[in-house]
């Protein structure tokens, strides 16, 4: 995800109120450190790619989803971009689980698409189903243990006409959605993530503007839009207990490890007069959500938009394990996001910060459940940053692993090859494997190819 920060004229007035008391950022010593030497249990910890259905499949494949329908509006997608096939995983996934195994990954995060499954309220697509079996048939085949994400930003259209998570009432369908897909799956799939990325779902979507179904920022109706962002927070937030408690009271209920999906995304102002946007970005990105996962109550506090909504007050029993997105803390400096001078930028606006990776991994330790890193990767272009993020991030992983003892249980690149980056279209180029959007033909970039080399079984 990428976040345009357009810092608005009234939200930097706001913003200049609030007292910032921000640490300076950490800067580890890579020059002296041999990241060579890191090697991963790859037989006791998951090692894969995360995808999702609809950054791979496009909406030619998806057409009764939300996004199929928004996209096509004109200034939705940079340079007028639709995604079209995308990279046509849902007909070349077999080509592209071998690629998975030529990596050396043992299990893939992928998505079961909602507007697929259920394309009209009520009516069950079991063709769907079907192609879906199929896919994780065909991993299971070769080794690779799925993990299943049911809404990764997008849902049906019909779904989107009647008001999504903005309305609790609607929470009922996504449960009915989780159940359906559980009661198909929970044989052979036993990792789950109800929800990706709560918070950006719900600031992109009604904030940002960049999500449907608001397109552009809302200047004028900030009060509007905070709130709304606010409500769907929270129904998020509900949304996950609600369908936690359904799949656990289902058959292989037991057996499924479900999880809560994170982007731990930190921000720290450059200057001092940069520092209290910052916190106020800081704030409503990565404290609100981790405050819930400490007290299980939603508080929200944001340009006249005031919550407090107790969501679930035991949250940790409802939460098997924590799904950290990580890719980099955002440097807000004259308003922009930068990065320091001695830093170097990815081709999104942060820069490669590794030790913000270690960071995030500590804190969020202090839940004490297990953690699958379910994001990490870059968006290089050039591919000439990629091999050193690559050994940089999973250099910091092994280094909590160590320190203490961060209960880290796999790890999923992201991802396998270039797909379509929502509002940025086919701009950014996050894949392992570059893709010819043309031919669709994948190749394995040369900046990616160090990767095997974590993923690479070991003698059991
Ligand atoms: C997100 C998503 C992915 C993005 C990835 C790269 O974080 O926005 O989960 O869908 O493509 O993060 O930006």
């Amino acid at each position: 995800m990428k976040l345009s920060i357009t810092i608005n004229k009234s939200l930097l007035f706001l913003s200049l109120f609030i007292v910032s008391t921000l640490p300076a950022r950490d800067a580890w010593d890579w020059k002296n450190i041999d990241t060579s030497t890191v090697v991963f249990d790859t037989n006791k910890m998951l090692f894969g790619v995360a995808l999702a259905e609809y950054q791979n499949s496009g909406a030619t494949n998806l057409p009764n989803s939300n996004w199929a329908h928004w996209e096509k509006q004109p200034g939705a997608i940079e340079n007028g971009q639709t995604s079209g096939v995308a990279c046509d995983f849902w007909h070349l996934y077999k080509t592209d689980i071998n690629l998975m195994k030529d990596l050396g990954c043992n299990s893939c995060r992928l998505s079961i698409d909602w507007s697929a499954i259920e394309p009209q309220e009520g009516k069950f697509d079991e063709s769907a189903v079907q192609h879906y079996h199929d896919v994780i048939d065909s991993m299971l085949a070769k080794g690779i243990t799925p993990m299943v994400t049911l809404h990764h930003f997008v849902h049906p259209q019909w779904f989107e006409a009647m008001g999504a998570f903005e309305k609790q009432e609607n929470l009922k369908f996504f449960v009915r959605f989780c159940v359906f897909v559980f009661s198909k799956f929970s044989s052979k799939v036993h990792l789950w993530c109800p929800i990706n990325e709560s918070g950006p779902l719900a600031f992109q979507s009604y904030i940002i503007g960049h999500f449907p179904p608001t397109l552009g920022y809302t200047h004028l109706g900030f009060k509007f839009s905070f709130g709304t962002a606010g409500q769907v927070l929270g129904n998020l937030m509900k949304a996950h207990v609600l369908v936690y408690n359904a799949l656990k009271q289902m058959p292989n209920g037991d057996k499924a490890q479900i999880g809560f999906n994170h982007q731990y995304l930190n921000f720290e102002g450059y200057n001092v007069w940069d520092k209290p946007i910052a916190t106020v970005f800081r704030y409503t990105f990565n404290t609100v959500i981790l405050e819930f996962l400490k007290t299980g109550i939603f508080r929200y506090d944001a340009y006249g938009f005031k919550a407090t909504r107790i969501i679930y007050k035991d949250i940790l029993s409802c939460i098997d394990f924590i799904g950290l997105n990580y890719y980099s803390e955002v440097i807000i400096r004259g308003g922009d996001a930068r990065c320091y001078d001695h830093e170097v930028m990815t081709d999104m606006q942060y820069a490669i910060y590794a030790e913000g990776f270690y960071a995030a991994i500590k804190d969020l330790s202090q839940f004490k459940k297990p953690i699958y890193i379910t994001e990490n990767g870059i968006g290089d272009a050039k591919d000439d940053r990629r091999e050193t993020f690559i050994k940089r991030y999973l250099y910091a992983m092994s280094r909590a692993m160590h320190d203490f003892n961060a209960d880290i249980k796999g790890y999923y690149y992201w991802s396998l090859m270039d797909n379509f980056e929502w509002e940025h279209g086919r701009l950014h180029k996050f894949g392992l494997y570059e893709v010819n959007f043309d031919t669709l033909t994948r190749t394995l970039r040369p900046g990616a190819a160090c990767i095997k080399q974590f993923f690479k079984p070991l003698p059991a």
